[in-house]
């Protein structure tokens, strides 16, 4: 039976929504939306979203909708005792380290993240005692024990401005973890030398030899996001063939000869903002497709030229379903050992301070 929620909910996502989805989804979303609203305040709970998540999730139950830096910025503000972080486990860790006092849950346990599971504390341990003289920035895609590690954090929104302002200090020689695209962007954005290293089969350092002994660097770290490394210039060119006038936006974590053939490379925020600000006729986004879905509701003036098969598989994980789930059943809880909490706070807090 419909509720009254229930067809509140559905005749907004229908306004929404309506020229993305059919609207027999947006039927059963809008039913579960309902029940999670019900459940929201039971709990007294807010509903955070990642902008990769589904669309019908997306302008449904979310309270808070944002990019890494924004989410983690915003967080403290909301008025609640639980928060359920639609997105994938860095980011609910991080949400746990900067509100301690707010119980966090993520839908499901398997949303992880192939930046974040490319390195570990040890390979961070192991790259200061091979570099001391370096600081180390982390990008927010990493787990706790290695933010714990580092000197700051930062986001695809954020990075260059960080190396900015240790430049200005005078320290121009970092350690940059661990998507080694980002990293190789963000040096590039500097002109600074750009340097990879990796684990080896042993379970030691790869790379650290050639690190030059002078001059600004970046050693980036060979880790990849499992998503954005399958773009390629032949696709950017082969779009532009086909419509010539479409505009490529792409996220800092593709390849850098990718980021370089697009018009415009930035956080999903700055994408989602230069949509906004510039409203080109006709768009290809280099990124999570469901985020191409979310922009097309918003901005229905323009086309998107579709790229539906790259969904990042982590954040896939979490839809409405699970959701209602999460909150039926107050999982899964994301906590950080005391220890490693404290420190990866310094991390991050140096980060937002800095934003
Ligand atoms: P943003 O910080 O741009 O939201 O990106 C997070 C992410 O995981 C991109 O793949
Ligand atoms: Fe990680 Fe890539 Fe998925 Fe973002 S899109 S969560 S970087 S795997």
């Amino acid at each position: 039976m419909t509720t009254a929620r229930a067809e509140s909910i559905y005749r907004r996502l229908v306004a929404r929504l309506g020229r993305v989805l059919p609207e027999m989804e947006l039927r059963h979303a809008a039913e579960v939306a309902a029940e999670i609203e019900r459940l929201k305040v039971m709990r007294q709970a807010v509903v955070v979203a990642h902008n990769y998540m589904e669309p019908a999730l997306y302008y449904s139950v979310a309270d808070l909708t944002g990019d890494s830096l924004d989410l983690s910025r915003r967080l403290k503000d909301l008025q609640c005792r639980t928060v359920v972080f639609c997105g994938v486990r860095f980011m609910a860790e991080s949400a746990a380290i900067l509100a301690p006092d707010r119980q966090i849950l993520i839908p499901s346990p398997r949303a992880g993240c192939s930046l974040a599971e490319s390195i570990t504390a040890e390979d961070v341990r192991n790259l200061k005692a091979a570099l001391p003289e370096m600081p180390v920035v982390s990008y927010v895609n990493t787990y706790a024990e290695v933010k714990a590690e580092s000197d700051i954090c930062c986001t695809s929104s954020n990075a260059a401005a960080v190396l900015r302002k240790l430049g200005e200090k005078g320290i121009r020689r970092v350690i940059f973890l661990p998507d080694e695209y980002l990293a190789r962007n963000t040096a590039g954005e500097l002109g600074w030398n750009f340097v990879v290293v990796g684990r080896n089969e042993n379970g030691g350092l790869d790379g650290v030899g050639g690190v030059p002994g002078q001059g600004a660097v970046v050693v980036g770290w060979r880790g990849r996001c499992e998503v954005h490394e399958r773009f390629t210039v032949a696709d950017v060119e082969n779009a532009r063939r086909q419509f010539p006038d479409v505009t490529v936006l792409a996220h800092p974590e593709c390849p850098p000869e990718v980021v370089e053939a697009a018009d415009f490379s930035g956080s999903t925020n700055a994408m989602i903002s230069y949509v906004e600000r510039n409203g080109p006729r006709r768009l290809l986004l280099l990124t999570e497709c469901s985020m191409g879905d979310n922009i097309q509701a918003a901005n229905p003036d323009v086309e998107i030229v579709r790229l539906c098969t790259l969904r990042c598989p982590h954040m896939n994980e979490v839809t409405l379903e699970q959701t209602r789930w999460s909150l039926e059943n107050m999982e899964y809880r994301v906590t950080v050992e005391d220890t490693i909490a404290e420190a990866a706070a310094r991390s991050l807090e140096g980060m937002i301070a800095f934003a």
